[in-house]
């Protein structure tokens, strides 16, 4: 099982790992699929609903910001659970984009199922070739990560963010949205992700250094803005689940409608504050935390001294060309963070208890 392990102590941790070469393999994948035939029933979508369970849910979140930007049509995104049990309506102009790791997810299949027999299309996003999921769609795109053991999603959600950011410039290019000298220019910038994430994993020390520091505290806040705010959802998550410390995800905007309450001295707030076009608006949401005393954790790559002056703890990550990608380096950060805080306190982060790598009951 160490052999397996290729020299991690964990599953999860080899995995996050080795996210530079699945997001460069999942890269090639998609690349080697520019002839899928979705991409011709494209041209006939009116809305899309994108729909799954767990963290191929927060990958949805954020993939609804880049179809709408490039692809530019209604999206929404919901929980297969809760699709499932209501009255959406669809058509044969409606594309369900299901996006799930396993291909297995019982809601996330019987959510497909229903609504074709409603005659939308089904595009899924599946990191398991042949499974059930894959087999029940219109059209499948895959993801190419290899088996993933750890039962926290890492490498096939950071797979899923460069499989919708692809698919929504290349959907975007056949409606005309983008040129073809656009595309290749957003291509230029993402193949540069593998090294950018390699970046942040030199990171690791710094990362556990922090965890260290926090390990034993009750509850965590995460606070993100845009295409960020589902990867503070995502954070929260990863940390639920393996090291069983209650942590909530939020909107930085949001966090005046309630979870503000809760600031305190002994409350860390993990702020994902990229150089992006929200980041002024995210300092002053940092502010607020400040204000009450809250333990401030920035990602950040940036080096103003406002931010510094805020912040307790600074997690570097690399700036990028393009705004877009963010999320795909933002997110490396929080599963260290998390996998160190997890290890810290002794538990199994690979078969965390109560958890499934792939829940086949509705
Ligand atoms: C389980 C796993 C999660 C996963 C979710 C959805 O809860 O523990 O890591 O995100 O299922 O799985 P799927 O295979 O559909 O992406």
């Amino acid at each position: 099982a160490a052999a397996e392990k290729g020299g991690f102590k964990h599953f999860m941790l080899k995995e996050i790992y080795e996210q530079p070469k699945t997001i460069t393999d999942t890269i090639s994948g998609f690349f080697s699929d520019l002839n899928n035939p979705v991409y011709n029933e494209i041209k006939n979508i009116q809305n899309i609903v994108i729909i799954a369970c767990g963290t191929s849910y927060h990958a949805g979140l954020v993939g609804k910001f880049w179809i709408e930007k490039f692809v530019k049509i209604p999206t929404i995104v919901d929980y297969a659970s809760e699709f499932r049990y209501r009255d959406f309506p669809v058509n044969e102009k409606t594309l369900i984009i299901a996006i799930s790791q396993s291909g297995e997810t019982a809601d996330t299949r019987f959510s497909a199922i229903d609504a074709r027999k409603k005659s939308a299309k089904v595009l899924s996003i599946v990191n398991v070739v042949g499974s059930s999921l894959s087999r029940e769609s219109d059209f499948v795109i895959y993801t190419y990560c290899g088996p993933e053991i750890g039962v926290a999603a890492t490498k096939t959600f950071t797979a899923q963010l460069i499989t919708l950011l692809l698919f929504s410039l290349k959907a975007g290019l056949e409606r005309g949205n983008l040129t073809q000298e656009e595309f290749e220019k957003y291509y230029n910038d993402i193949i540069h992700l593998p090294h950018l994430v390699n970046e942040v994993l030199k990171q690791d020390k710094a990362i556990e250094e922090i965890s260290y520091k926090y390990h034993n505290v009750k509850d965590f806040l995460f606070l993100g803005r845009g295409l960020n705010y589902p990867i503070a959802l995502e954070g929260a998550l990863k940390l639920k689940e393996i090291s069983y410390i209650h942590a909530e995800g939020y909107p930085a905007g949001e966090m005046k409608h309630g979870p503000i309450a809760l600031i305190d001295e002994n409350l860390p707030v993990v702020c994902i504050v990229p150089k992006d076009s929200l980041y002024e608006k995210m300092i002053s949401n940092i502010q607020e935390v400040k204000a009450r005393k809250g333990i401030v954790i920035s990602v950040s790559d940036s080096q103003d001294s406002h931010l510094l002056s805020l912040s307790d703890n600074i997690i570097k990550i690399p700036s990028v060309e393009n705004e877009n990608l963010y999320p795909i380096v933002s997110v490396i950060p929080l599963q260290l963070l998390t996998y160190h805080i997890a290890t810290i306190l002794g538990k199994d982060v690979d078969q965390p208890r109560n958890l499934a790598k792939t829940v086949t009951v509705e």
